[in-house]
């Protein structure tokens, strides 16, 4: 078999690129062992979000009676929940098998590895040529070091949205994004929720204001959520029905599960690397250039076997900007202006720079606030707390970030997102007319507020 591209891996990096690809007149074949969509389809972001929004419902449910109105107790069904959860990732996955097929390009059901330059081993048996090979194999849980999946008290992210039940005491180890994600869902199950972090904060690996991450440590305390920080969970002992987590310190935690969320790491074993002469780096990613070329001649990877964020809009940006290249263009990637959102209660969202980093990169800044509590739109839904954040040059006004806490802070972000990467000033994102009410008003307010022309906040 010979084609143009072969893509290996159909996730949120392989799938985007082969369709891409196939769109720009190449002769595509997508090699998946598993399901289309990776991990973000069927074991993260997808199954994160339908379980966040179902049980939002619950925390909903429980704050109505300061509006008059009152619910019983939910009866919440495990097994039904989940099958719904797995319907809703069952009809993203049809999809893009529609979409894959439309568009041409042929998917094998295999494992594949590099087979020297030019050629791809699948194991089927069967052999393929190709003048491009593009490795986007994604990224797995990290274990910390004997604290084994196989362990039937110990939880990947993998297996917490399998959601096959819910713990009495869930520990969850590492207060990144993953723990704080499902930390959040389960606690609004029903958990009582402990989360230890080994450094001094929450969410370190995310360059929040320091009053933006105040909100979300405040929602976790009135949520209930235990936070230790400066706890690292050094080893795990089995316990009568469940563990217990023993820490670098004199702390020890007793759980019906331990959750690990320390991390992923690359998936760049097996893929016949050596057979090409690529060496991964010391953490295990695969280096590339800036036209996501590796080390050997026409093999290329992207998402988040090569590093930086793992995001699925990242690899689906990689994947873009490596098809326009093997068309002869060259698109310019910014990974300071890829936006990210947190899913915890509340929200968080952000863009671009913050203002300590625009600081240090030596912009003179502007910046402007604005209280959700302040929106019409958000006291009619009872959803007050958090801000709007906007850090912009002062001299030319042009906005460098926004950083959103609160709720709907994921959907709110895109606004502040096309303006970064656009480079709009603060008075394009002033002046236009946001409809009345609605919660993206608040940007707008917030653009104002750093315009010192705020109207319904005092101005700096
Ligand atoms: P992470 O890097 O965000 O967080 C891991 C946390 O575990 C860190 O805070 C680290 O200090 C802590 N940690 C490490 N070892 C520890 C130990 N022994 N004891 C206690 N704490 C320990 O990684 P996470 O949450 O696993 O996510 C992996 C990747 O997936 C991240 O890059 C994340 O951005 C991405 N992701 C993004 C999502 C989103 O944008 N909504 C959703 C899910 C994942």
């Amino acid at each position: 078999m010979r084609y143009d591209v072969v893509m290996i891996g159909a996730g949120p990096g392989g799938y985007v690129g082969a369709i891409r690809m196939a769109q720009l007149g190449f002769k595509v074949a997508l090699i998946e062992e598993g399901t289309v969509g990776g991990v973000c389809l069927n074991w993260g972001c997808i199954p994160t979000k339908a379980l966040y929004s179902a049980t939002k419902l619950v925390a909903k449910a429980k704050a109505a009676g300061t509006m008059g109105i009152e619910f019983a107790a939910p009866r919440i069904d495990i097994s039904q929940l989940s099958a719904w959860k797995q319907g809703v990732v069952a009809k993203l996955v049809d999809g893009i098998k529609v979409l894959l097929k439309s568009n041409g390009v042929t998917l094998i059901k295999a494992r594949a590895r590099l087979d020297g330059s030019g050629r791809v081993a699948l194991s089927t048996g069967e052999s393929i040529e190709s003048e491009r090979v593009v490795l986007a194999t994604g990224s797995s849980p990290a274990e910390i070091h004997g604290f084994s999946f196989s362990h039937p008290g110990i939880w990947s992210s993998t297996e917490a949205l399998a959601l096959t039940d819910v713990p009495e005491k869930l520990l969850v180890i590492g207060a990144g994004v993953i723990g704080l994600e499902l930390a959040t869902i389960y606690n609004r199950l029903g958990s009582a929720v402990t989360v230890i972090e080994m450094m001094p904060d929450i969410l370190p690996g995310i360059d929040l204001d320091r009053r933006n991450l105040a909100v979300v440590k405040r929602a976790l305390t009135s949520q209930r959520i235990a936070v230790h920080v400066d706890t690292g969970a050094s080893s795990v002992e089995t316990a009568d029905d469940g563990v217990v987590v023993h820490t670098q310190g004199e702390k020890s935690f007793e759980a019906s599960r331990a959750l690990v969320a320390v991390g992923r790491r690359p998936n760049s074993e097996e893929l016949g690397l050596e057979t090409v002469g690529i060496e991964p780096d010391r953490r295990d990613f695969i280096p590339v250039n800036e036209n996501l070329q590796t080390d050997a001649p026409g093999v290329y990877a992207i998402g988040d076997l090569i590093g930086g964020p793992m995001l699925a809009h990242k690899a689906s940006a990689e994947a873009v900007k490596l098809a326009a290249f093997f068309a002869g263009e060259r698109v310019p990637l910014d990974y300071d202006m890829i936006p990210q959102a947190i899913f915890t209660d509340p929200e968080v969202a952000c863009v671009g720079l913050s203002e300590k980093r625009a600081k240090e990169a030596g912009y003179e800044v502007v910046a402007g606030r604005f209280p959700y509590a302040a929106l019409g739109k958000a006291q009619g839904m009872g959803e007050t707390e958090g801000f709007f954040q906007v850090v912009a040059e002062a001299k030319s006004g042009r906005l460098l970030g926004a950083q959103i806490v609160g709720v709907e802070a994921s959907d709110l972000i895109s606004e502040a997102a096309i303006a970064v990467q656009n480079g709009l000033s603060l008075s394009v994102i002033a002046d236009a007319i946001h409809p009345h009410p609605t919660l993206p008003e608040g940007l707008k307010e917030a653009a104002e507020n750093a315009l010192g022309r705020a109207i319904h906040t005092a101005n700096r």
